[in-house]
């Protein structure tokens, strides 16, 4: 059967390939976080065409996440609202599932338990970052999920200087490093994503994922636009690329974007590309419009390369 999906959805050409990081991938076209939190599907769903797929966010302890129901549909605007709240099985669960990796590039997405104060978060960071470090290529501090309370503050200068710094040092414990990246959420002033870009070149963390849902509900027409949550999909798309657009102008590209946020079509993917992002993913824009979407926009980009 994995063999089925492959030849339907895999396209393997050697000008899609993308080296960003010191990793090598197959394709510019990824899984977002959030998808396969507890890292169950991630061989299964490499079959679709994913160049690469990020699990988590994980965080140390096994949390429920928030009561149903957390994710809403919105239909008309090619939406979703959730506050699923970081449910997962935790790390160490999910570490012993990463060992029957197949040949998968994983970004492994961290966070911090809901209990976890935020003056003792970089602690949970800590956590997962060693425990995952020997099965996944990359990892992602995800300091932008609007739904674990209070976690966007550790965006802040100072805390995520911290909390980066840290990662780092931790990092250079081992012989070899593994790229980290910072996730961010769209919601940020200008004025914080010039300090995201200070923070970026003070701790030489190796990139930027832009973005995360938004708490924004601008211009959204579904009876479920009111519910509390981030939201994703074609609503969040403009604002993502904007970001990304900024972050590449303000720093020169010195370092490697990962674009994500509302892409549902090929010219969606083109955008983020010309705006500065170097890899893109999907999420939403999977699950309204299926792995075709994957396959087209890879298409695309080798009819443009
Ligand atoms: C149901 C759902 C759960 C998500 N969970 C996470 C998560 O655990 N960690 C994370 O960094 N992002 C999470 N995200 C955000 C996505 O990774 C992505 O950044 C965002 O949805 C924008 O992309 P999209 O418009 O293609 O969905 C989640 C998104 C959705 C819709």
């Amino acid at each position: 059967m994995p063999a089925f999906f492959r030849s339907i959805y895999l396209v393997e050409d050697k000008r899609l390939e993308r080296e960003l990081f010191g990793l090598k991938f197959k394709n510019p076209v990824g899984l977002a976080a959030g998808f396969d939190k507890d890292a169950k599907l991630y061989n299964e769903l490499s079959n679709f065409g994913f160049g690469f797929i990020e699990i988590g966010t994980l965080t140390p302890k096994p949390q429920a996440g928030n009561p149903k129901k957390r994710l809403f549909r919105l239909k008309e605007d090619s939406g979703i609202i959730n506050r699923m709240g970081f449910n997962n099985g935790g790390v160490h669960e999910a570490v012993g599932r990463l060992k029957k990796n197949k040949g998968v590039l994983i970004g492994g997405n961290i966070g911090k338990n809901k209990v976890t104060p935020n003056e003792e978060a970089v602690e949970d960071y800590k956590i997962c970052f060693n425990a995952l470090f020997d099965h996944v290529d990359y990892f992602v501090v995800n300091v932008s999920s609007p739904n674990t309370p209070n976690l966007r503050a550790l965006q802040d200068k100072e805390p995520l200087t911290e909390l980066l710094l840290t990662l780092k040092a931790e990092n250079a414990n081992n012989a070899i490093q593994k790229p980290i990246l910072l996730k961010i959420a769209p919601d940020l002033s200008d004025e914080q994503l010039l300090d995201i870009i200070d923070i970026v070149s003070e701790t030489k963390i190796e990139g930027v994922i832009a973005t995360n849902t938004t708490i924004s509900r601008e211009g959204l027409q579904s009876k479920n636009k009111t519910e509390a949550g981030g939201l994703s999909g074609i609503p969040l798309n403009n604002r993502s690329t904007e970001v990304i657009r900024f972050l590449s102008e303000k720093s020169n590209k010195s370092f490697p974007i990962i674009g994500v946020g509302g892409i549902h079509s090929v010219n969606d993917a083109m955008d983020k590309l010309d705006a500065g992002a170097d890899l893109l993913q999907l999420y939403t824009g999977f699950v309204f419009e299926g792995p075709k979407l994957i396959k087209n926009i890879n298409k695309a980009i080798l009819r443009s390369s």
